[in-house]
Formats: structure tokens, C-alpha cells, sequence
């Protein structure tokens, strides 16, 4: 188990609050350097502001992932403040409001894909390459368990589509000490989750972590739980 992070450097998506905001905190809790994400510089301020107490450098990157113009943006954004990426953390997601399985149209089963899915592969593309050149690197693909809701079928396909992708990138690292592997958070109350979802944000570590520090011949292509991580240090 790798749990310094000295001198590493992560791309968090979706950094500027919920869930990524708590990866991005833990990230910097083992020392690592950040480069944290968002929408806008604006909506990065808070996750800023709960970063400066620690002895690690954080560079702010804003851009939508909703296109391959404004991820190209933020992928040369990155390549300008980070002097590599040996963590990606692929956070960010949307979903997509309840509707009947039906009815969905199919400008929304696109969207939900291209911030889901394409802007992952996309990122994978950026980064993945530099971490097998280098031999070391860990990509972490937020999923969700998600199940039997036809009503947010953008959303819940997306999360398989993440899933496969998962296991087939696992498969062209699996000779290097790049380990590739996916992360339910569980049901949180954030934006997303909504309200009434089960656990609070905080649960979400350390647990959100497990697929970072694993050894480097560690799990690859695996489905991690991050609340199965809630009662340990
Ligand atoms: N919450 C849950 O119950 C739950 C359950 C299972 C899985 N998950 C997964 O956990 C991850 C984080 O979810 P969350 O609940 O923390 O979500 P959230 O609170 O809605 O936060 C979403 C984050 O993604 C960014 N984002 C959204 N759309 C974007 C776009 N088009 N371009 C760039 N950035 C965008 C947001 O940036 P801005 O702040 O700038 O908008 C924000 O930082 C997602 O992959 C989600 O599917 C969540």
C-alpha cells in the first residue's frame, strides 16, 4: 500500500464540491499535489479554501466536460500547471431528471454519455499513456451500484459503460504499476444523491481512497465500495 503521496500529482474532476471535493481533501491529507476541478474558477473557491493548510501544491483548472473543444481546453490547462498526472481521478458526472424509460430523448442519453463516459476516455487518452511510459499511475473511475431504475437510464447504463471501460483499460496496464479500478461512493447526500440519500459526504473517505493506495501489483480492474472502508483508519 502506497499511503504517502509525496510529490504525486492528481487530476480530480469534479473537485468543486460533493464527493470529488472529500477525494481531493484525502488526496492532500497523504500529501499529494492537486490539480482540482470544476465548471468554473468560482465554483472552485471552497475546495481552495479547505486546501490551504496543507503542505501540497493546488493548481485550480476550470472547464466543462461536455464537449471535446472545451475538454481539450482542460486537458492543455492541465499539462500547463501540472508537471504530469500520475493520478487520475475521473469523479465528475451528471444525471439525468427521473422519466419514464420510454420517454427519455435522445439528447439527454448524450449528454449524460459525453460528461459520463466520453469525457472519461477522453481524459484516459490525455493522461493514461504518461503513467505506462513512467510505470506508475492509478486512474480511479467513479461509478455507482445504482440498480433497477429504469427512471435514470442515462445515468445507470453510463455508470456500466464506466464499468467496462474499467476492466478493459485494467487489461493494457495490467503489466505495469499502473492499477486502473472503479469506486462506488455508496448513496450521498450531495447535489446528486439528493437529500434523502443514506450517508453523509464525509463517509465517502477514507473509503474513496482505497483504489489509490493500493499496491502496485495490487487490484486492477476491480469494483471497489467505498463505504466498506467506513470503520477503518
Ligand atoms: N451522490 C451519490 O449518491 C452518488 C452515488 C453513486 C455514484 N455517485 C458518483 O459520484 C461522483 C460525484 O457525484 P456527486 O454526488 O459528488 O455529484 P455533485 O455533487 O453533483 O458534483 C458534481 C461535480 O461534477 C462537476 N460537473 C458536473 N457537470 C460537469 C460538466 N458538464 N463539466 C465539468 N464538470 C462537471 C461539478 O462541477 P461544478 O461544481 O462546477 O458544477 C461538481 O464538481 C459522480 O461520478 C456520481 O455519479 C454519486
Amino acid at each position: 500500500m502506497k499511503k504517502n503521496l509525496k510529490g504525486k500529482w492528481a487530476l480530480v474532476t469534479g473537485s468543486s464540491r460533493g464527493i470529488g471535493q472529500q477525494i481531493a481533501l484525502g488526496l492532500a491529507q497523504l500529501g499529494c499535489n492537486l490539480v482540482v476541478h470544476g465548471r468554473t474558477q468560482e465554483n472552485l473557491t471552497a475546495t481552495l479554501g479547505m486546501l490551504t493548510d496543507f503542505d501540497v501544491t493546488v493548481h485550480p483548472v476550470a472547464g466543462e466536460l461536455d464537449g471535446e473543444a472545451p475538454l481539450n481546453a482542460v486537458i492543455e490547462q492541465v499539462n500547463k500547471v501540472a508537471p504530469q498526472v500520475d493520478i487520475l481521478y475521473n469523479n465528475a458526472a451528471i444525471s439525468c431528471p427521473s422519466t419514464p424509460v420510454f420517454e427519455f430523448d435522445m439528447a439527454t442519453w448524450m449528454s449524460v454519455f459525453q460528461v459520463n463516459v466520453f469525457a472519461m476516455v477522453k481524459l484516459v487518452n490525455a493522461f493514461g499513456p504518461g503513467m505506462k511510459a513512467r510505470n506508475w499511475g492509478r486512474i480511479v473511475n467513479v461509478s455507482s451500484g445504482i440498480a433497477d431504475q429504469p427512471n435514470l437510464a442515462p445515468y445507470s447504463v453510463s455508470k456500466a459503460a464506466v464499468d467496462k471501460l474499467t476492466q478493459d483499460l485494467a487489461f493494457e496496464f495490467k503489466d505495469t504499476a499502473v492499477r486502473v479500478n472503479a469506486v462506488d461512493p455508496g448513496w450521498i447526500r450531495t447535489d446528486l444523491g439528493g437529500p434523502d440519500a443514506w450517508d453523509s459526504v464525509e463517509s465517502t473517505l477514507p473509503g474513496m481512497l482505497a483504489p489509490v493506495i493500493v499496491a502496485d501489483n495490487g487490484p486492477n480492474g476491480d469494483y471497489f465500495r467505498a463505504q466498506d472502508f467506513k470503520f477503518f483508519d
